[in-house]
């Protein structure tokens, strides 16, 4: 790793296509070469920061030349790594390299997603990866890509009932930028990871997201010595390094520094967490108890923050739905161990509304809408293959392209919070407790706040 700014190479425009030629000229490389390296290095990048548990789908969005190569690479490795890739690729470029690209994607059924047919607002989405524009790339962008790239730009201003946009990880450079002078209008996209290639260009000086990284593990020593490059080097068999620092985690909590809102606060924690890399933040602790006070806790996901709680889903047959049904007290509790940090959250859970649970039912890849029609959570069952047997009836009762309906015991639970508590731990053993009570004042619920 390398301190951003201090001792790293940025290129120009001319210095980029010098290079490249370089490369696929005396020194031997194809142009296939150069792309699957890259590829994979987008890949690797990805999956450093974003882990396929939490950020499973994935768009690439393609534009016509190699950076668009570059995303249907990385979208092939993406698939192996575990994510679930969709493409957009509106202007496929009819070359053999490239529909070979189009043709390894369509073995692995990853899905081609028209234009026409993706969500206004690209919520349904993970992580969106532009490959649209790489280095080569001047003047404006064009139809269609000028319209993907304004929706992608204005998704930064999306937090309707605390839905987190997905994150977006531009390749090279980010599209609609000027490759030396960056983001000129200042409305452009900003991206939460940019991955240069071969070496940063100039338009990487003014990133300000996260995580940069460098891919493209190929640049032979001739051409370091030529340019006079400094790169950092790349750890072990790693595809990509970072550049400059990763997010340091959070400041302790001053006076100044404390949401009035205990859910902002939350985000704030649960985002630098995301940005830490901490593995599966979502996973959350369950406490339920029975109706005569006997406690039970597990694992869970946590879905979204929405309409003011905590939602996840879950098997209403189960242990733990049959004990919300009997006594609906119930604590979350999150454990961030890279920050040192956890979050306690004491409430009522409600069951959502069949229309919430629909949506959570649709939005989850077909092998997992299976598993809750099959599986009978907490109870003792006859043995794996009868499982198996039931998910083989019903993968050819549904096949490929039809709708799985949702079991009516399969949905969603809201944990409506009456108690927040946020610590951090602290190399001096003086931790620090910030905690949110609720209170009601006129049956308006206000948060009173202990530090
Ligand atoms: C990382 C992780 C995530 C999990 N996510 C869920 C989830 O979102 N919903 C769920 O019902 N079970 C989830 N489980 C399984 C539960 O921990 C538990 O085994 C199951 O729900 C049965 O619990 P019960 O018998 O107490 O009801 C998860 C387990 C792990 C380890």
């Amino acid at each position: 790793m390398m301190e951003e700014g201090e001792s790293i190479s940025y290129l120009t425009q001319q210095q980029a296509a010098e290079i490249d030629e370089l490369l696929m000229g005396n020194l031997g490389f194809t142009i296939d070469q150069l792309m699957e390296l890259a590829g994979l290095g987008v890949a690797s990048a990805i999956a450093e920061v974003y882990k396929p548990g939490e950020y499973k789908r994935v768009l690439v969005i393609c534009g016509p030349g190699n950076n668009g190569g570059d995303g249907l690479v990385a979208a092939r490795h993406l698939h192996h790594f575990g994510y679930n890739p969709y493409i957009c690729y509106p202007k496929c470029t009819p070359k053999p390299l490239y529909s070979g690209l189009v043709t390894q994607l369509e073995s692995l059924s990853a899905p081609f997603v028209f234009i026409e047919t993706l969500p206004e607002e690209l919520l349904n989405f993970d992580i969106l990866v532009d490959a649209i524009f790489g280095f080569s790339f001047k003047g404006n962008p064009r139809p269609p890509f000028d319209d993907l790239i304004c929706r992608m730009a204005s998704l930064r201003e999306h937090n309707q009932e605390n839905q987190k946009p997905p994150v977006i990880v531009s390749v090279d450079i980010p599209s609609g930028w000027h490759v030396e002078d960056g983001d000129t209008s200042g409305e452009g996209i900003k991206p939460d990871m940019l991955v240069s290639l071969t070496a940063p260009k100039l338009c990487a000086k003014t990133f300000s997201g996260p995580h940069h990284f460098l891919g493209g593990r190929f640049v032979p020593s001739s051409i370091m010595q030529n340019y006079k490059l400094q790169l950092p080097p790349y750890p072990g068999s790693s595809m990509c390094v970072r550049i400059g620092n990763p997010p340091q985690i959070p400041p302790k909590f001053p006076a100044d520094n404390v949401e009035a809102d205990p859910f902002l606060q939350f985000q704030k924690w649960y985002d630098n967490a995301v940005a830490a890399g901490v593995n599966e933040p979502n996973s959350m602790a369950l406490s339920t108890a029975s109706k005569d006070g006997k406690p039970s806790s597990r694992i869970v996901s946590l879905k979204k923050v929405h309409q003011g709680g905590f939602v996840w889903c879950s098997n209403y047959g189960s242990r733990k739905g049959r004990e919300i049904s009997e006594n609906p007290h119930a604590s979350l509790l999150f454990y961030w161990n890279a920050l040192n940090c956890q979050v306690r959250v004491e409430g009522f859970v409600e069951k959502v509304s069949t229309e919430e649970s629909e949506q959570y039912f649709c939005s989850r890849p077909r092998e997992i809408q299976i598993a809750p029609a099959v599986s009978k959570q907490s109870t003792v069952i006859p043995g794996r293959e009868v499982l198996n047997q039931q998910r083989k009836e019903l993968e050819e009762k549904y096949p490929e392209g039809s709708m799985i309906p949702r079991p009516n015991h399969w949905g969603g639970y809201r944990l409506k919070p009456e108690r927040f508590e946020f610590w951090q731990g602290d190399e001096s053993s003086i931790h620090m407790r910030l905690t949110y009570f609720a209170e009601y004042i006129d049956g308006r619920k206000e948060w009173r706040i202990v530090q």
